[in-house]
């Protein structure tokens, strides 16, 4: 089984370029099912999430060719078959059920095994299900199955009792040929939500306020093939700024966009991190002495979810108490004991870790948790005294790109190996 192996000690230092956002390019690839023409996505990260995504369309009959040494991804829809009960690729990549929208829009008619939920939470449909009902659809559940099905879709308001993306990029595809007009109200306003408006009015639609509380989309009746590059990673740029504060290390990173990153940024700084935005490069210095912080995660512009257990690994290390809050998932905490397993001191009530930083973790036998906790138990294992052995490397391989290659270039001691 592959296992990554750190031997923790080494500062960092050098430059490490940010892959596009996972949590763009997999809407953006399934939104490419709502135009017969061909798609190209530039510099498409090679993540075992995008492969699965892009297997599950092959599986439909898109025409899909990806060159993992460009990146480019060529995606052609034009003969794409209404999805069959037999994938159960959902239940593999919770991120597919996106496919639901679009599918609706095009073919009238979505069949598909129901996404379990995850590690993180039970990661539930229901405000996907409330808005495609309102725009007309007629949902049936059974035998572990959800299909919808609608002549044609037709506007409406939709109001999100809960900002949930993956609700916000159901709903924002599946109204893209809805007759008249649909609001969203209380959407998510996560940057990617802004990237996959972007696209979908590159390639002819007509929406307004993607990334913003409120979006309006106007129905038309096609869209055009286009060729289209997906925004900087957010999380990933967020992680490695972390590893600079976690490492007392100086280190650019290429590929941030300041806004996006506003949150990250602002509370690093109030850590005591030095960040400095050249452009979509920023100088990160982690050298000064560093202060306990508290964390409330909310949806964006709120502190990101996928940033709390990089934070976590930091400030398990920071003199003082640190209180972290998850908001967002129910069951977000379980890169807790791992980290405890190394010498932290984190206790959790309910939604709440408090922690008591100690001067220094142990390297020891860990385990990715979810994709997020496997990069905090590499940021650990940086620091950690000794060596550190990070199992169940999948998590891992569904959000970062050669990870411990981008760590390995800044003079980390880290290595994949098969054990
Ligand atoms: C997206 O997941 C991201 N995944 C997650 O990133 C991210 O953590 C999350 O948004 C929040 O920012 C992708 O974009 C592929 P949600 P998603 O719907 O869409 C509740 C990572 O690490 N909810 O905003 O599933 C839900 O229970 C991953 O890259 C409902 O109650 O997140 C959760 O508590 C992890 N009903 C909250 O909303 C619904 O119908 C946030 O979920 C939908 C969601």
């Amino acid at each position: 089984m592959e296992k990554i192996v750190i031997k923790g000690g080494k500062k960092l230092k050098g430059e490490v370029d940010i892959s596009l956002a996972k949590n763009s390019v997999l809407p953006i690839i399934v939104a490419s099912i709502l135009s017969p023409n061909e798609i190209i996505i530039k510099n498409t990260p090679v993540l075992e999430d995008v492969t699965v995504l892009v297997n599950l369309l092959k599986d439909l009959n898109c025409e899909v060719d990806f060159s993992h040494e460009t990146g480019e991804l060529k995606l052609n829809t034009a003969n794409l078959q209404p999805i069959s009960s037999n994938s159960d690729l959902i239940r593999k990549m919770r991120a597919s059920f996106l496919i639901m929208g679009p599918m609706l829009a095009r073919f009238g008619s979505c069949k598909i095994s129901l996404p379990g939920g995850c590690n993180i939470g039970s990661r539930p449909i229901d405000l996907h299900l409330k808005g495609f009902k309102l725009l007309g659809a007629e949902i049936e559940i059974g035998h572990g199955f959800i299909e919808a099905k609608a002549k044609k879709l037709k506007g409406n308001r939709i109001y999100l009792d809960f900002p949930s993306v993956g609700a916000t990029e159901n709903l924002l595809m599946a109204a893209v040929f809805a007759e008249g007009t649909t609001i969203i109200e209380n959407a998510a306003e996560e940057p990617e939500i802004w990237d996959l408006g972007n696209f979908l009015n590159s390639m002819g639609a007509k929406i307004e306020g993607a990334g913003l509380g409120r979006i309006t989309i106007e129905g038309v009746e096609s869209l055009k093939g286009i060729e289209y590059k997906p925004i900087y990673d957010r999380i990933e740029a967020g992680t490695f700024m972390v590893a600079a504060a976690i490492t007392d290390s100086i280190i650019t990173i290429n590929g941030v966009n300041e806004e996006h990153l506003r949150p990250t940024i602002e509370k690093l700084k109030e850590c005591g991190v030095k960040i400095q935005v050249n452009g979509d490069s920023m100088i990160v210095d982690g050298t000064g002495k560093k202060k306990p912080v508290d964390i409330k995660t909310l949806p964006y512009p709120g502190f990101p979810t996928d940033m709390q257990p990089q934070m976590m690994s930091l400030l398990s290390l920071i003199e003082g108490s640190s209180v972290i809050t998850e908001t967002v998932f129910e069951n977000r905490f379980m890169h807790v004991a791992e980290l405890v397993r190394m010498g932290a001191s984190i206790k959790i009530d309910g939604r709440t870790a408090i922690l008591d930083g100690v001067s220094n973790l142990t390297g020891c036998e860990v385990k990715a948790t979810d994709l997020r906790a496997g990069a905090a138990m590499i940021l650990a294992g940086l620091v950690a005294h000794g060596e550190t052995e990070i199992g169940e490397l999948y998590h891992i391989d569904r959000g970062y790109t050669n990870i411990e290659e981008k760590f390995r270039k800044l003079g980390a001691d880290i290595y994949r190996v098969d054990k």
